[in-house]
């Protein structure tokens, strides 16, 4: 098996420009979340999205717990969203972030108010892959708002162009 050079991968997998989510979770009352890039819809029949966390995050066992989680998919002015929820260590939360507005739809997991998009899903079934599981998610609720995107790439925020008749 070849062996690729772990700088050369990160470089690599950072050149592909993504939006940004926040991933929540609902459990005994306690809210928490992360912030997420590795998101995608999966199927249409049944409608099933999938996000891939880090084995060993605190809302990697929590949604284990669960069996819930939350999609929002972040405006281009929710960096600071996406900057709190990125931070190691936060702690769990009663019922709700008291700094960012959320609203609860199905399953509980709080969904943060002005994102361009969302998904409320529980969970169909879960693979490890490596140092990541992977959450497949049956998605119980879905909306979208108008609004730009927030992008990432290549380690930084970004906003997304039109580029259409350009
Ligand atoms: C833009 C961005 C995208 C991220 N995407 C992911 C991701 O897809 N999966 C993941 O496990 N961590 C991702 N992270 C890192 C987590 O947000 C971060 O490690 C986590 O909030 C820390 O949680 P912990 O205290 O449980 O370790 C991303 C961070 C940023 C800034």
């Amino acid at each position: 098996m070849a062996i690729v050079d772990e700088g050369a991968f990160k470089a690599a997998a950072g050149s592909f420009a993504s939006g940004v989510t926040v991933v929540t979770t609902k459990h005994e009352g306690k809210v928490h979340g992360m912030t997420v890039s590795a998101f995608a819809s999966l199927s249409l029949d049944p409608m099933q999205i999938m996000v891939s966390l880090r084995t060993g995050s605190r809302l990697q066992g929590m949604i284990e717990e669960s069996k819930i989680f939350g999609v929002s998919i972040l405006r281009e002015d929710q960096k600071a969203i996406a900057s709190h929820f990125a931070t190691r260590g936060l702690d769990l939360q009663d019922g709700v972030f008291p700094q960012f507005p959320s609203d609860e739809h199905v399953t509980g997991s709080p969904i943060f108010q002005d994102a361009i998009a969302y998904f409320d899903c529980n969970v169909f079934t879960a693979y490890e892959c490596g140092d990541h599981i992977l959450f497949v998610g049956d998605v119980l609720a879905a909306g979208s708002n108008e609004g730009q995107p927030l992008g990432y790439y290549k380690g930084n925020y970004r906003s997304i162009t039109d580029l259409t008749g350009a």
